[in-house]
C-alpha cells in the first residue's frame, strides 16, 4: 500500500497556540473540553485539569481555561462574577465570528447561523444575539438577515446555503470557513481526484467528537472515496486496508502531530514478523501462591489473545520461545505439564489455525519431544502448510543448538545467504521486532542468527498480564526507530 500524505493536513494556528497556552498552566479548570481530541484532553488531565461543563462548577478565585471554542458574553461575566482568574484560549477566528454575531444584532438583525445545533462553538455564536437560528431553522416575516457560520463547515456546504438563503432574503454574512479548514478539505478533495480514484482511500486521523475532523471525512465520502477515522493507535490497528492501494493520510486541525508522525510510522513500518520470549509465568504463579504450572496455563491463555492481536494487526509471522534447550532442566513435574500443555493447545487451536488461514510451524530439536507431541506437531504443520500467515513455535530450541545442527549439515563453502538454507526454518523472514517479558534484558539463545539486526523491545510486565495496549506500545516504539542496519 503506498502511503501518501495529504498537504495540508492537521494543527490550525488556533488550536496550536490554545494547546501551547494550556500547557503552561497545571491543576485548573477547563470549561469543556480545551479541544475535541481525546489524546490533548488526556494530556491536560495528567497535568490535573478538572474539565467542567459549567463556571458554577469552579470554585470561587479559582483559574479557569476557556476553551478554543469561545464562550457566550454570558458566561464570561459570570465567572467574572465568580471573581475566576480567566485563561482565554479562544481561536481568534471564533472571535471574529462572536464579533460579527454581536455587530449584525446590534444592528436590529435576526442571526442565521450555518453549523450544527448543539455544537459548543455555535452556542457560544448564538448567546451573542438577541435573537439568533441554527440552519435550517430561519426566521419567519423578516426581510433582512445577519448570517455567520460555524468556523469548521464545509466550505462548499456553506456557500450553497448562503446562495439559496440569498433567495429569501437581504443577507450581510460573515459566513466563511476558517481558511485552514477551509485549505484541509481542498486538499482532500484533490486528493480523492487522483488517477486511481476507485482503489484510493482516505485516513482520517482525529478524535469522533471533533466537528473539523466529521468534515474531513465528508468529503471524501462525497467523493466516492473509503473513509477512515483514527483517533488514536488502537483504532489505528483495527483497520484493514486490504483493499487500498493508495491511502491518503490527513488529520484535523485539533489532532497533534506527534500523532500524526507515529500513525505515519506505523502505517510504513509495520512489523511483518514479530518475535515473543514470553517469559515470566513462573514469577506470576508463584505471587499467586500458584503452582508454576498455572502460571504456563495462564500464558497459553494470553498466547492465544496474542494470536488474536497480531492477525488483527496485519502481522505476517509470530514466533514464540515456548520451551528452550535449556528448560529440559527443570523439575519434571514441570516438564511433563508443559508438553501436556503444548499437546492440548495444539489440539484446540486446529480450527482456529484452519479458519484463520494460519501456517503452523516448529522450530527446534524434533528428536528431543515426547513422541504424542511430536505426532501432533507433524500433524498440524501438514493440515496448514498451504497457508500464508505464520505462527511459529520454538520448542526444546536453541540459537546455539540451531546454528550447530546447520553446520553439521553443510556440504562444502557457505555463503550467509546459503547458510541460512540450512536452519530450522530457511524461508522464514528475520524478526523485525522481538519481545522480550518479564523484565529480563537478555536474548537467553533465542534466535542468535535471525536477531542480528532485530529491533528489541523489553518489558516489564510477567507473560500472563501481556495486554493488546503492551503490544501497541512495543509496535509503536519499533515503527518509530530508524533500522540502518548499519548504514548510515
Ligand atoms: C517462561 O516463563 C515460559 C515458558 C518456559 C513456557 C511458555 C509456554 C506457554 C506460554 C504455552 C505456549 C503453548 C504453545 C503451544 C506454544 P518462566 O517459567 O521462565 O517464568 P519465570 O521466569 O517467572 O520462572
Amino acid at each position: 500500500m503506498k502511503i501518501e500524505v495529504i498537504e495540508p493536513h492537521g494543527l490550525c494556528a488556533g488550536v496550536n497556540s490554545a494547546i501551547a497556552k494550556a500547557l503552561q498552566l497545571k491543576n485548573v479548570y477547563c470549561l469543556h473540553e480545551l479541544v475535541h481530541n481525546e489524546i490533548v484532553v488526556r494530556e491536560l488531565k495528567d497535568l490535573g485539569f478538572k474539565f467542567v461543563e459549567s463556571v458554577n462548577e469552579v470554585p470561587v478565585g479559582e483559574t479557569v481555561v476557556f476553551s478554543a471554542h469561545g464562550v457566550s458574553p454570558a458566561i464570561r461575566k459570570k465567572a467574572e462574577e465568580r471573581k475566576l482568574k480567566i485563561v482565554d484560549t479562544t481561536c481568534p477566528f471564533v472571535d471574529k465570528v462572536h464579533r460579527a454575531a454581536a455587530k449584525f444584532s446590534a444592528q436590529g438583525l435576526p442571526l442565521v447561523i450555518i453549523g450544527h445545533k448543539g455544537h459548543i462553538e455555535v452556542e457560544g455564536i448564538a448567546a451573542e444575539a438577541k435573537e439568533a437560528y441554527v440552519y435550517p431553522d430561519l426566521p419567519i416575516g423578516a426581510k433582512k438577515i445577519g448570517v455567520v457560520s460555524q468556523t469548521t463547515m464545509n466550505s462548499d456546504e456553506v456557500k450553497a446555503i448562503v446562495k439559496k438563503l440569498e433567495r429569501n432574503y437581504q443577507i450581510v454574512k460573515m459566513a466563511e470557513v476558517c481558511k485552514a479548514t477551509k485549505l484541509r478539505q481542498d486538499a482532500v478533495r484533490k486528493f480523492c481526484r487522483g488517477a486511481d480514484r476507485n482503489s484510493r482511500a482516505v485516513l482520517v486521523l482525529g478524535s469522533e467528537g471533533s466537528s473539523n475532523v466529521k468534515r474531513l471525512c465528508e468529503v471524501a465520502e462525497e467523493e466516492g472515496v473509503k473513509v477512515f477515522r483514527a483517533g488514536s493507535v488502537a483504532e489505528l490497528y483495527a483497520m484493514d486496508f486490504s483493499s487500498v492501494e493508495t491511502l491518503g493520510l490527513t488529520s484535523g486541525a485539533s489532532t497533534p502531530e506527534r500523532f500524526f508522525d507515529e500513525a505515519l510510522s506505523i502505517l510504513r513500518n509495520c512489523p511483518r514478523h514479530i518475535a515473543i520470549i514470553m517469559d515470566g509465568n513462573g514469577r506470576w504463579a508463584l505471587a499467586r501462591g500458584k503452582k508454576r504450572g498455572q502460571g504456563h496455563i495462564e500464558g497459553a491463555k494470553t498466547l492465544s489473545k496474542v494470536l488474536k492481536w497480531c492477525k488483527d494487526r496485519s502481522i505476517k509471522y509470530l514466533t514464540v520461545y515456548a520451551f528452550s534447550t535449556e528448560n529440559w532442566k527443570r523439575p519434571k513435574e514441570e516438564v511433563d505439564g508443559l508438553m501436556g500443555l503444548f499437546v492440548k493447545m495444539l489440539k484446540s487451536k486446529t480450527l482456529d489455525f484452519m479458519k484463520n488461514k494460519v501456517r503452523f510451524r516448529m522450530i527446534g530439536r524434533r528428536g528431543d519431544l515426547p513422541r504424542n507431541l511430536l505426532s501432533e506437531i507433524t500433524r498440524l504443520e501438514e493440515k496448514t502448510k498451504d497457508f500464508d500467515r505464520e505462527f511459529i513455535v520454538a520448542i526444546s530450541y536453541g540459537g546455539r543448538a540451531e546454528i550447530i545442527d546447520a553446520v553439521n549439515r553443510v556440504k562444502g563453502p557457505v555463503t550467509e545467504e546459503t547458510f541460512r538454507n540450512y536452519l530450522y526454518a530457511p524461508d522464514v523472514p528475520d524478526p523485525d521486532l522481538v519481545i522480550r517479558t518479564s523484565g529480563e534484558v537478555r536474548t537467553s539463545n533465542f534466535l542468535l542468527w535471525q536477531t542480528a539486526y532485530s529491533e528489541f523491545y523489553f518489558s516489564d510486565v510477567l507473560w500472563p498480564d501481556f495486554s493488546e495496549a503492551e503490544l501497541d506500545r512495543a509496535i509503536s516504539s519499533y515503527a518509530m526507530r530508524n533500522r540502518r542496519k548499519g548504514g548510515v
